[in-house]
């Protein structure tokens, strides 16, 4: 059941179809080069993106810009408390931010990190420590076709293997991430939460949750874990969340902000430690690089994410924008995950290899036939991984309705229809690192 209403709108069109052709053209085929001027849906991401409610916005309006101190930061401790059950918080910018502020404290040279699936600037950070990222998905996480109620948890066999296989010394962090986005946004269950507890005890291991999506999370384990039917959304959240020594958080996410993220903990030595380095980075420690207005806005975001009527309806829209694209007969991973939906160009475009990219092909004609801006998360943005050919249309927050979905739903049967005439690409032009080159690689039609 839909829980808001449009009080704002901002205006949308489709370019005619020459100028789709011409931009494409002009992208270099990647659409991250894309005008957002051109593109008419866009699922690029659904972080940072959503709508924020008139709530936020009148808080935004009474945040105070006190450099040190500021009634707002009083606001988000109080939230930060109440729903995920921390009382220490330290903000930063965004995610990223406190990824950086959280593992760059605890992690050196030479150690190892077992997470269920790394995010991308989570790998970024702990290589960046010069520790090694180890990925631990469940075996059927990647399997598009498995019907498991949490294909996002954190496999203990692997990360028992990784600990025997280098030392428990050489482990001093285990991240689990919920929902696991790299792996199609799947949800992790409490249960999991538990055992991978057990296990950071086990081994003398620091426990960090990757909260971003932890609404969207417990929206699944109430409808999944039967131990759960009748709990609350927060009092799931905090239930998971309470196993975990601290939680990086992206405000873009689940705070449903525009900017902003942070790192909380009850552990008054790690919060001490953190608080240090996170006035080198982000900024002091009652406002962390995010305006004080945004970390007004954050305070109520974190609370209107895990009321009931939001966080059920939004993972209902989710999952009903997945049945229409099933309905067209597109191939789509499943079950639905919580943030987007993750369409299998592999199987969708199979005349084409994996080294001619049918996520990106996919990704290009759902920009050409419909102004779609979706993501590609196969060979062109994991080089040398094998995961399947996925490209991911995510979902922003509070955002597009029913037809918006539909048009897109009608687009993707569009180039499935044409899937004969689809063709590949090759990069033409690459940046130096090889994780990030997705973002801005250059490519050519085969
Ligand atoms: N962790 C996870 C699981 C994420 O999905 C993201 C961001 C971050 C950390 C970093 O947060 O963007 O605020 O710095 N994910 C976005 C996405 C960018 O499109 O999936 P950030």
């Amino acid at each position: 059941m839909v829980a808001y209403k449009s009080k704002m709108v901002e205006s949308i069109s489709l370019p005619p179809r020459d100028r789709r052709e011409r931009n494409l053209e002009a992208a270099g085929y990647n659409v991250f080069n894309l005008d957002a001027d051109e593109v008419f849906i866009d699922l690029l991401t659904d972080s940072g993106t959503g709508a924020m409610s008139d709530s936020q916005w009148a808080a935004l309006i009474r945040g105070d810009e006190a450099y040190a101190g500021s009634r707002g930061f009083d606001r988000l401790e109080s939230a930060v408390e109440d729903v995920m059950g921390f009382s220490h918080v330290i903000p930063a910018h965004q995610g990223r931010g406190a990824e950086n502020v959280l593992y760059g404290t605890v992690l050196s040279e030479g150690d190892v990190v077992p997470n269920n699936t790394h995010f991308d600037t989570t790998r970024a950070h702990v290589a960046n420590q010069g520790a090694e990222p180890v990925d631990c998905p469940v075996d059927r996480a990647f399997d598009p076709d498995a019907s498991d109620p949490f294909k996002g948890n954190f496999s203990l066999e692997r990360a028992r293997e990784v600990v025997d296989d280098v030392g428990p010394e050489r482990v001093p962090l285990v991240i689990q991430t919920i929902t696991n986005n790299s792996a199609a946004g799947q949800p992790v269950s409490v249960e999991n939460t538990r055992r991978v507890r057990e296990f950071a005890d086990e081994i003398d291991a620091t426990f960090v949750v990757d909260a971003c999506r932890f609404a969207e999370n417990a929206a699944f384990v109430r409808r999944r874990e039967e131990e759960f039917a009748d709990r609350e959304i927060d009092e799931i959240a905090r239930e998971q969340l309470g196993h975990a020594d601290a939680v990086v958080m992206s405000g873009k996410k689940d705070g449903l902000v525009n900017a902003g993220g942070f790192v909380a903990t009850d552990d008054a030595d790690l919060y001490e430690r953190c608080k240090q380095r996170a006035i080198l980075y982000e900024g002091f420690p009652t406002y962390g690089g995010m305006a004080g207005r945004d970390v007004a806005a954050l305070a109520v975001g974190l609370r209107e994410a895990v009321e009931e009527a939001y966080v059920t309806d939004r993972i209902d829209r989710v999952a009903a924008f997945g049945e229409m694209l099933a309905d067209v007969g597109v191939p789509i991973y499943g079950p639905t995950g919580g943030h987007a939906v993750y369409l299998d160009a592999g199987s969708a475009l199979s005349h084409l290899p994996a080294e001619a990219f049918p996520g990106q092909a996919f990704v290009c004609e759902l920009y050409r036939e419909g102004g779609v801006r979706g993501v590609e998360l196969g060979s062109f943005a994991f080089p040398e991984t094998d995961r399947p050919e996925l490209v991911r249309l995510a979902v922003p927050r509070r955002t597009y309705s029913r037809e918006h979905f539909e048009h897109v739903a009608e687009t993707a049967a569009t180039v499935l229809e044409k899937r004969e005439e689809v063709v590949g690409f090759e990069i033409a032009a690459e940046p130096e690192i090889p994780e990030l080159r997705h973002f801005t690689a250059g490519l050519e039609p085969l």
